[in-house]
């Protein structure tokens, strides 16, 4: 039996939901799995990267998570969930390459190293260029591909064609551009012209102006 992308994403993502024993609207749920989504297919057409197992990390790799804060073991948890989801059919088709590229992708991707493998480099810099969502500022070192690197600059810069254009791509693949920053440790989401902080809708008026700050600096759309 072949992996149906669309079909076996699909399905891969209602397990994850699921699964996920945290906030799925929290800074490790659903909307960050999305955005890493997108992230990996556009590193997918830049790079040789296996663009099957870009998005099959994107929602596996955080789905065993325990604690949004230290959870050193969730990639290996992550991992160990693989064999499971051959069996029950959502990962079946992918080769033993694949399935060897996913596992160790999970496995060690909150260790913070680069690894020259073209998909699993790409697996972590997909995930990585999702940083700026909790505050932390990504800085190219930390990328393994180049082109990774690349938008890792580009996501840097003010006003940049490059944010301009992941944060049209998010928006697009419906995964919404999410801030927390590093004093506020509530999430907010802009809905239109409302916000969202995980309990109710805000006008603009009742958001610190520092989110609204991290909104302007971060993706240049009028508020
Ligand atoms: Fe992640």
């Amino acid at each position: 039996m072949h992996f149906q992308e669309t079909k076996n994403i699909t399905l891969l993502q209602e397990w994850a939901k699921n699964e996920f024993v945290l906030d799925l609207e929290d800074i490790h749920g659903i909307s960050h799995w999305k955005r890493v989504d997108t992230f990996g297919m556009i590193l997918s057409r830049l790079t040789n990267a296996d663009k099957i197992v870009l998005r099959c990390f994107a929602y596996l790799h955080d789905s065993q998570r325990q604690c949004e804060d230290s959870d050193p073991q969730h990639g290996e948890r992550a991992a160990s969930q693989i064999a499971n989801l051959v069996k029950n059919g959502i990962l079946k088709g992918l080769t033993p390459s694949q399935l060897n590229l996913l596992e160790e992708a999970c496995q060690k991707h909150t260790h913070g190293k680069n690894h020259p493998d073209p998909t699993i480099g790409a697996c972590w810099d997909s995930d990585r260029l999702d940083l700026p969502r909790t505050g932390i500022e990504i800085s190219p070192q930390y990328f393994s591909t180049e082109p990774g690197k690349t938008l890792c600059q580009g996501l840097s810069e003010e006003k940049s064609q490059i944010r301009i254009l992941l944060n049209n791509l998010c928006e697009n693949t419906k995964a919404p551009i999410f801030y927390q920053t590093a004093h506020i440790k509530v999430p907010y989401q802009r809905i239109g012209n409302l916000w969202f902080n995980g309990k109710e809708t805000l006008p603009p008026t009742k958001v610190p102006t520092e989110v609204l700050l991290s909104q302007c600096r971060n993706t240049l759309i009028p508020l």
